[in-house]
C-alpha cells in the first residue's frame, strides 16, 4: 500500500511515540551529562580534556594509568587524596611530581560513582574524536562543546511535539465544532494545508518562533565557524602510545624511513605494521613498553613465533588535518622548497608523547624557523610563511643548476619576458613564494 505524505502526517500516534522516544533519550544523555557538569564544577578550572593546563589533560587518562597497572580505584582514590594514591602505585608517585603546584584533595566529597561518571564522561569525548576518522576533514577544535549537540535534538523534538499537538487538537475541535453545527469538516485537507492555514492565522508567533530558530542556528554556525582550523595542540588519543622521541631521537630513525613518501607524493604516510615489526619482532621492550609493543603484534598478528593471519589493523588517529578544499603537497615543500619538518612539525625528535599539532608560539622557539605568527594550519600560516620564504637556487643562484629543474624554467621564462619585473623582486635579493605565486587562491583550493 502507498502511503501518502499527508497521510503519514496524520499517523499521530506514531509521531508522538517517536517525539517521546526523542526525549527518553535526551533523558538518557542528561544521566551522562552529569560527569560534563560534575567536571566542568569540580576539574575544569584546573583541567582540559585535550589539553594540558594547571593540571594534565584528563583525555585518556584511565587508558594510561590501566597501561601502567593503576586501575580506576587508584584513580578514584587519587581524587581523594593524591599522597595516599602515590602510595599504591610508582607510576603514580612519579605524577604527583607532574608540576608544582597540587590538585584539590577531594576527600570525601564526591561519591565513587560520581568520579567514574566523570571518567566515563572524558572518555565519551574520546569517542566522538574516533568518530572523525571517518569524517577525515572537520573541525576538531570545538570537541569540547559537542556535549551540546543534542540540545538541539531536543529542541527540535519538542517542537515537532508542539506543532502536532496543536494542529491534533485544533483538528479535533474543529471537526466536532463543524459535527455540532450540522455542517461538515473538511477532513480530506492535508495536514499541511492545514499548517499552513494555521501558520498564517497565528504569523505573529510563527514568524517569532521561526526568528529565534534562525538566530539559534547562526550563532551555532558562527561559533563552529570561530573554531575552524584552530588545531594547535591538537593531540588525539592514540591506540599505541608510539613516541617520536624514543624512535627518531634516541635511536636515530630518519622520518623517511616511516613517512616514506614524504619525498615523493602529496602525503607523507603513516607507517603500516610491517614497518614496526621490521625492528619490534626482535625488541619486545621491558616494563611498562611490553604492553603497547604487545599491541604491534596483536595488530600484526604474531604470537612471539609466528604469524597467525589473525591481524587487527592499528587506527591511528589523524593529528594534522586540513579541510578537503584546500591543497598541501608535502613533495612541494620538503624537496622543491626545501622547507623542513622541524618548520611545520616541531622538533619531533624530543616528542616524548602521541603527536600533536604544534602551537606557532612553540614552532617559533625553535632556531632556524622562520617566525610567524597565525595559527598553525590556517590559511594565515600558510600564506604568511608563503610572504616571507624565499625560494631555493633558481633564479638567484643561476650559475649554480640549482636542485630542481622546476624553478630554472620558471628563472629562464622570468628572464626571456618581463626583466623590469624580475629585477624589482630581484632589489631585496630574494624572490618569495608569494612572488612566484603562492598567494594564488587556485595553487591551494581546489
Ligand atoms: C586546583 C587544581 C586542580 C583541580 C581542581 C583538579 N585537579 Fe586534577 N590535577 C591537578 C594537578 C596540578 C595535577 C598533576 C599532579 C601534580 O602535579 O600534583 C592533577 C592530576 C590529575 C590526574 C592525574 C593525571 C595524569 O595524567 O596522571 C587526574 C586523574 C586528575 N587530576 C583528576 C582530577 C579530577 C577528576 C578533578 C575534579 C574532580 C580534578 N583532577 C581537579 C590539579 C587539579
Ligand atoms: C597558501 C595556501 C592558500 C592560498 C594561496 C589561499 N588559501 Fe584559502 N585556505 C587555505 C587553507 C589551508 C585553508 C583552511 C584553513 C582552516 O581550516 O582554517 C583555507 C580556507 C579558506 C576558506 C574557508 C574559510 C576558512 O577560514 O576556513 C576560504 C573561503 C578561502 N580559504 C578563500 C581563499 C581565497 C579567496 C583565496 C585567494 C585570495 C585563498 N583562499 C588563498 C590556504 C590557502
Ligand atoms: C618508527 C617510525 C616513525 C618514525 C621514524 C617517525 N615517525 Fe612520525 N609517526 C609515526 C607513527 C606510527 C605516527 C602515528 C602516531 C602518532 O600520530 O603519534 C606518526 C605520526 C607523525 C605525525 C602526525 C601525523 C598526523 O596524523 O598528522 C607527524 C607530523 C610525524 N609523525 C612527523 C615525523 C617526523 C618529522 C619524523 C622525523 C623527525 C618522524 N615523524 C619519524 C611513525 C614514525
Ligand atoms: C610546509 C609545512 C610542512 C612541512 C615542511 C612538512 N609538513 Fe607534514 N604536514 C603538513 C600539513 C599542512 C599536513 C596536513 C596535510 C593534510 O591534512 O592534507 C601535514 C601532515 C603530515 C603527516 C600526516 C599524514 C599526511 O601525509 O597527511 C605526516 C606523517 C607528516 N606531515 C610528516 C612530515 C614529515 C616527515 C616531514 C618532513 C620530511 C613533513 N611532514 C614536512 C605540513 C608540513
Ligand atoms: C628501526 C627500528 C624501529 C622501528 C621501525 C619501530 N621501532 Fe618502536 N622502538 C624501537 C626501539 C629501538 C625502541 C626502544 C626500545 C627500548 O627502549 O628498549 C622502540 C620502542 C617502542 C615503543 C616503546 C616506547 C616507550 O618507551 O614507551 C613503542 C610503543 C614502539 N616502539 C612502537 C612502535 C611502532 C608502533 C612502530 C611502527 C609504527 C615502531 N615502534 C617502529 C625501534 C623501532
Ligand atoms: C614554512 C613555510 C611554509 C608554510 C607554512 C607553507 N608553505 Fe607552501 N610553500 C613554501 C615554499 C618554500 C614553497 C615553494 C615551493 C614551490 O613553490 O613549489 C611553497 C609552495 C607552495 C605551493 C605551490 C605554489 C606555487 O606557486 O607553485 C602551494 C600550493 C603551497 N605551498 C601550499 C601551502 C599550503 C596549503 C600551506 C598551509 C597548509 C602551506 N603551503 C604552508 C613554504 C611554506
Amino acid at each position: 500500500m502507498k502511503i501518502s505524505s499527508s497521510q503519514m502526517f496524520r499517523n499521530f500516534n506514531k509521531w508522538r511515540l517517536s517525539a517521546l522516544t526523542v526525549l527518553f533519550l535526551a533523558g538518557a544523555f542528561n544521566s551522562q551529562a552529569q560527569g560534563g557538569d560534575l567536571f566542568k564544577a569540580k576539574c575544569a578550572t584546573c583541567h582540559k580534556i585535550f589539553d594540558d593546563m594547571t593540571g594534565p589533560k584528563l583525555y585518556g587518562v584511565r587508558g594510561r594509568w590501566e597501561a601502567k597497572g593503576a586501575g580506576e580505584d587508584v584513580i578514584i582514590q587519587w581524587v581523594r587524596d593524591q599522597d595516599k594514591a602515590a602510595t599504591m602505585n610508582s607510576y603514580v608517585e612519579g605524577r604527583l611530581k607532574w608540576s608544582g603546584t597540587s590538585m584539590t584533595k577531594f576527600g570525601g566529597q564526591m561519591t565513587d560513582e560520581q568520579i567514574i561518571s566523570i571518567l566515563d564522561w572524558v572518555d565519551d569525548q574520546e569517542i566522538k574524536v574516533d568518530g572523525e576518522e571517518t569524517g577525515g576533514s572537520g573541525s576538531e577544535g570545538d570537541s569540547d562543546e559537542s556535549g551540546l549537540g543534542w540540545i538541539w535534538y531536543v529542541v527540535g523534538g519538542l517542537f515537532i511535539v508542539i506543532i502536532l499537538s496543536v494542529g491534533g487538537v485544533r483538528r479535533q475541535l474543529k471537526s466536532a465544532d463543524a459535527e455540532a453545527s450540522g455542517g461538515s469538516f473538511d477532513a480530506s485537507m492535508s495536514y499541511a494545508d492545514e499548517f499552513k492555514q494555521w501558520a498564517w492565522v497565528n504569523r505573529k508567533y510563527v514568524g517569532l518562533g521561526g526568528l529565534v530558530i534562525v538566530v539559534g542556528l547562526i550563532v551555532t554556525l558562527f561559533l563552529g565557524l570561530y573554531s575552524i582550523g584552530i588545531m594547535e595542540g591538537y593531540q588525539p588519543s592514540q591506540p599505541i602510545e608510539f613516541p617520536h622521541s624514543v624512535h627518531t631521537g634516541e635511536n636515530g630513525i630518519d622520518c623517511r624511513y616511516c613517512h616514506n613518501s614524504v619525498t615523493e607524493s602529496k602525503t607523507a604516510g603513516i607507517p603500516s605494521v610491517n614497518v614496526c615489526m621490521n625492528c619490534h619482532k626482535q625488541i619486545k621492550g621491558e616494563g611498562a613498553q611490553v604492553a603497547q609493543i604487545q599491541k604491534i603484534y596483536d595488530a600484526a598478528g604474531w604470537d612471539g613465533k609466528k604469524y597467525t593471519n589473525v591481524t587487527k589493523p592499528i587506527i591511528w588517529n589523524k593529528v594534522h588535518v586540513l579541510p578537503d578544499h584546500v591543497y598541501f603537497n608535502h613533495k612541494q615543500h620538503v624537496v622543491v622548497g626545501e622547507v623542513d619538518c622541524i618548520q611545520c612539525h616541531g622538533d619531533m625528535t624530543k616528542m616524548t608523547e602521541t603527536a600533536m599539532v604544534q602551537p606557532v608560539s612553540e614552532l617559533n622557539k625553535i632556531e632556524g624557523n622562520i617566525p610567524l605568527t597565525k595559527a598553525t594550519l590556517t590559511m594565515g600560516w600558510c600564506i604568511e610563511c608563503h610572504q616571507e620564504k624565499a625560494i631555493t637556487d633558481g633564479p638567484i643562484n643561476t650559475k649554480d643548476q640549482g636542485k630542481n629543474g622546476y624553478y630554472n624554467e620558471i628563472h629562464k621564462r622570468l628572464m626571456s619576458g618581463n626583466k623590469a619585473l624580475y629585477s624589482e623582486y630581484l632589489e631585496d635579493d630574494k624572490v618569495t613564494v608569494k612572488e612566484l605565486g603562492g598567494w594564488e587562491c587556485a595553487k591551494c583550493h581546489y
